[in-house]
């Protein structure tokens, strides 16, 4: 038979050898001929698969809310310092990038890891939230700067609305409210934040659509694949800031000294 010398790389998700790029075996002229958005092409790229309607919609929904909040804060605030430095698009861009973590938009592969666990091991959220205090870990998707009680924040309650309206089951996204419930008894800011209400939705995506096994789930949430959600939208917004500081042809930025507090 043949012989087949052993590769240097395996690869899964795309094919450019024929006359037309394919996604997960999709060729391109399928793609744009059947009208899929940047939802489906997601799918197939990160998940191997062509999902539901309603599943590739909230994927782009998910982009849309995350691609910008204002310059304040990290992400923008480090993208706009460093396009005053001078520096090119892919520079500021990454700069702004970088700032992405636990604290600030990339909490929602930790967020969806500890919901799964503490609601598959039935915790109440009295018992989850106290026992995450012990280990001193901040309940990721939890708490946030400017949002309160009395001040939600919007993309979670669009996101939740979207939700309860074409999932089948929001099993993950309710328990993650009756966290939230909790923790509001204990301060005003910790409400369910957009990495969480993004985290548990996607669990139950990936439960109730019926297209993953419970192996894949797990290796889903274990890999961590949801900050990518984060990263790709705010990748829109921190271009759209540096394009806007080089318009306005802003000069170096340098923060002003009463702005620090100089101490030994
Ligand atoms: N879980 C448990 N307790 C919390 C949490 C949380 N997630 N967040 C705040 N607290 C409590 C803690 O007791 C904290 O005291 P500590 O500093 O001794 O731990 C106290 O509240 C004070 O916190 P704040 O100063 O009010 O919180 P801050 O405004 O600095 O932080 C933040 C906001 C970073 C979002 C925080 O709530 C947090 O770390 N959350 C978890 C990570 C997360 O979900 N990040 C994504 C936010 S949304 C986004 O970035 C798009
Ligand atoms: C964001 O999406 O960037 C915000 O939720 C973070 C913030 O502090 O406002």
């Amino acid at each position: 038979g043949k012989v087949r010398a052993p590769t240097h790389i395996i690869s899964t998700i795309s094919d450019d050898r024929g006359e037309e790029p394919c996604y997960a075996g999709v060729p391109m002229s399928t793609i744009i001929e059947k009208g899929y958005g940047v939802g489906d092409v997601i799918s197939l790229l990160w998940f191997k698969r062509s999902l539901p309607r309603y599943c590739t919609q909230f994927i782009e929904i998910c982009i849309m809310l995350c691609a910008d909040h204002g310059p304040c804060v990290s992400g923008a605030h480090n993208s706009i310092v460093t396009a005053r430095a001078g520096k090119d698009l892919v520079s500021s861009l990454v700069s702004g990038l970088l700032t992405i973590g636990p604290r600030f938009g990339g909490a929602i592969d930790d967020a969806a890891r500890y919901f799964k666990d503490a609601c598959d091991r039935g915790l109440t959220p009295y018992e989850f939230v106290e026992g995450m205090k012990k280990k001193g870990i901040r309940v990721p998707g939890i708490g946030h700067r400017i949002k309160s009680r009395d001040n939600r924040d919007k993309r979670v309650q669009l996101l939740q609305k979207y939700a309860h309206t074409h999932f089948p089951s929001v099993k993950y996204m309710e328990y993650a409210v009756q966290v939230e419930t909790y923790t509001l008894s204990k301060a005003n800011n910790l409400v369910l934040n957009v990495d969480g209400a993004i985290g548990s939705l996607f669990l139950d995506l990936l439960s109730g659509s019926g297209m993953f096994t419970k192996q894949e789930i797990d290796e889903i949430v274990e890999i961590g694949y949801l900050n990518g959600l984060f990263v790709l939208a705010r990748s829109i917004g921190l271009i759209g800031h540096t394009f806007d500081q080089k318009r306005l042809k802003q000069p170096l930025y340098r923060h002003p000294w009463e702005d620090v507090l100089y101490t030994k």
